[in-house]
């Protein structure tokens, strides 16, 4: 029998893991029940590579073409960024397992810088973009890489540590 009066570990409950919904984790903003965020991460982590790539390719060439490579996937990489974005906020807000987390909200706060860095990454060249790559537009798709690294980790972790957004099976 736990003591009340000494408020011991066994009268302790936690109000997060007590909430009704602690356990309602399951994606809603899909198709078929396939995850969207999960169909759309895949193009801004890979044309942030993109973009770095053809800034290395550039500086290391002097050939205008992958100054041209480089402003199409920075922009591509902040429109699909802006898509992925909204798909996980959705999620994020509708879904109660996942709204009640606290590392789901890290993501979305590593996810809005990320996105920041990729329009800036992007807005920069708009003024100018062969002379934009060296050096601060291939030091900002350098640091893009990093936090695009970060965040899908982070993502992943949400998903295999946490099962946010999965199916329970059947
Ligand atoms: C800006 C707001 C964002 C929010 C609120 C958000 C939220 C989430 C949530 C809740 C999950 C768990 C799975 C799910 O419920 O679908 C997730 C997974 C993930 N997120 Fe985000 N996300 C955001 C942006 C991004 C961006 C911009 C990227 C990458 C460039 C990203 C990369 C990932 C990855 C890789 C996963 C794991 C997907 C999987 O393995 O199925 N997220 N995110």
């Amino acid at each position: 029998m736990p003591d009340k009066m000494n408020n011991t570990p066994d009268d302790l409950t936690d109000p997060i893991l007590e909430h009704s919904g602690y356990d309602t984790t399951e994606s809603l903003v899909g198709i078929w029940g396939h995850p969207l965020h999960a169909m759309t991460v895949a193009f801004p982590v890979a044309l942030a590579f993109c973009t770095f790539g053809a800034d290395l390719f550039y500086w290391w060439s002097g050939e205008l073409f992958w100054a041209r490579a480089a402003i199409w996937a920075a922009g591509t990489a902040f429109l699909f960024g802006l898509a992925a974005g909204l798909t996980g906020t959705a999620e994020l807000l509708l879904v109660p397992g996942i709204r009640i987390r606290a590392p789901a909200w890290t993501h979305f706060v590593i996810a809005v810088l990320l996105l920041s860095l990729l329009g800036t990454n992007w807005g920069y060249r708009l003024q100018g973009y062969q002379a934009a790559v060296l050096p601060y537009g291939i030091l900002l798709s350098g640091f893009n890489v990093l936090v695009v690294m970060v965040t899908g980790w982070h993502g992943g972790k949400l998903v295999f540590d946490y099962r946010l957004g999965t199916s329970k099976g059947i």
